[in-house]
């Protein structure tokens, strides 16, 4: 599998802390260029058939926000950047910001030009505090050369909740409000942070902008999947051979990047992959060789979410990792609403009580039918997510929660 840089073009090439080393390697070029194209022109060079699409979890088409925001009369708007990365397994986003924090300022200047914002915001993991000081010093860099003009940047520390990554809780915590989500609509892109249009975009979505703008819109659609073009950076970890990250096309195969990372640990069998974090499904040996693409995982019910890849061998018992799973979801549960709140507890005990040989096979059915009230009685997005984890390991591996049983 050959690799293919864009987020982290300059990783290793360029010493972070230095803008001039950023500069030298054509950094800042881009948003020179974009301010040079009318506002609408150069969100519809985004927005062309879904260009960048969301690298967050989602996959929602950029272009499309930013037109969104930019419609929407304010005096203030305000750019977010999404780099709360709060999803076990994943640190994507530490990688491409420790190695080139000016690029995800540049992409961000940029959407600030294209909507019209005069406030940015790097919303950034608590738990990543080397990080926050080098964004710190590249915006104090990048202001004394005057390149953002009259936008002003401001680095905001997490506030160390999973939920808080969540787009709208996330606006919740910079407000200093209870790190919960809030309704949608309206959707933060006409009333956002502080009631003002805001775009909140991740890491890695604002990494890939200024590589758009300069080599345009038809090179990055050129490159990957048709209906999810451009590159995707993965982390891998687990029971594989060398752990590690990568940045590849979209539509390479799931089989092709653990091979990148010498396969399962030796000796061993793949059991499992864990995909897009704890609230992610879990891929089976015989669908491995799926393209990695939001098209593709979708047709077998899974999601790329986050870029996690969780290696599982034969070793482990699906009763164990479950448990665990499921112990995140209880923790990090805003509390908000019942069916969340009470359901990730409830099948927290029901499981905990299977690992441990006390439970019974009605239980899995009971798992089964909170998951099924979770999805669509729970607020948020990571009520609704716990029965993909869930559902998944119960469907697929039961045997190991029978055996369990028995
Ligand atoms: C519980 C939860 C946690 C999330 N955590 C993150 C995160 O850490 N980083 C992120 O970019 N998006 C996260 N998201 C998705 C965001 O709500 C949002 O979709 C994303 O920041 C939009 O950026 P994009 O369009 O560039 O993908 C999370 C969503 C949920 C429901
Ligand atoms: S689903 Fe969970 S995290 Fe979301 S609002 Fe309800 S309790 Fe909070």
């Amino acid at each position: 599998m050959k690799e293919m840089r864009v987020a982290l073009r300059n990783a290793g090439k360029i010493d972070p802390h230095s803008i001039e080393e950023y500069i030298n390697a054509g950094g800042y070029e881009a948003l020179k260029k974009a301010r040079e194209i009318p506002q609408d022109e150069l969100i519809e060079q985004f927005e062309k058939s879904g260009l960048l699409r969301g690298r967050g979890g989602a996959g929602f088409n950029t272009g499309f926000k930013w037109r969104s925001a930019k419609q929407v009369d304010s005096d203030i708007k305000y750019v977010v950047c999404n780099a709360d990365e709060g999803e076990p397994g994943t640190y994507k986003d530490r990688t491409i910001l420790e190695n080139d924090p000016h690029t995800v300022l540049e992409g961000m200047a940029i959407c600030a030009y294209a909507i019209g914002a005069n406030r940015a915001i790097v919303y950034c993991r608590a738990e990543y505090p080397f990080v926050i000081d080098l964004l710190k010093e590249a915006v104090a860099q990048g202001e004394e050369k005057g390149i953002y003009g009259d936008l002003k940047f401001t680095i905001m520390t997490g506030a160390g909740a999973y939920v808080c990554g969540e787009e709208t809780a996330l606006l919740n915590s910079i407000e200093g409000k209870r790190g919960e989500a809030r309704l949608k609509p309206p959707y933060p892109t006409v009333k956002g942070l502080y009631g003002k249009p805001t775009v909140v975009n991740n890491v890695e979505t604002f990494a890939a902008v200024a590589t758009i703008v300069n080599n345009g819109p038809v090179w990055y659609s050129s490159i990957g999947a048709i209906r999810y073009p451009g590159t995707k950076v993965f982390t891998v970890s687990g029971d594989i051979a060398e752990k590690g990250w990568c940045e590849v096309y979209t539509g390479s195969k799931l089989s092709e990047i653990l091979d990148h990372f010498g396969g399962v640990r030796p000796g061993h069998q793949l059991k499992a992959v864990q995909i897009g974090g704890n609230s992610g499904a879990f891929v089976t040996p015989d669908q491995i060789d799926t393209r990695i693409d939001i098209e593709s995982l979708s047709e077998l019910g899974l999601a790329l979410g986050s870029g996690s890849l969780f290696v599982i061998d034969e070793t482990r018992d699906m009763a164990e990792i479950l448990v665990e799973v499921v112990a995140f979801f209880a923790a990090e549960s805003c509390g908000k609403c019942t069916p969340c709140r009470e359901g990730t507890v409830r099948i927290l005990d029901l499981l905990t009580a299977i690992r441990d040989g006390e439970g019974q096979e009605k239980d899995l059915v009971t798992i089964e039918k909170i998951c099924k009230n979770m999805q669509v009685g729970s607020f948020c997005p990571l009520g609704q997510s716990v029965a993909v984890p869930v559902m998944s390991a119960l469907t697929n591996y039961r045997q190991d929660f029978l055996n369990r049983i028995q």
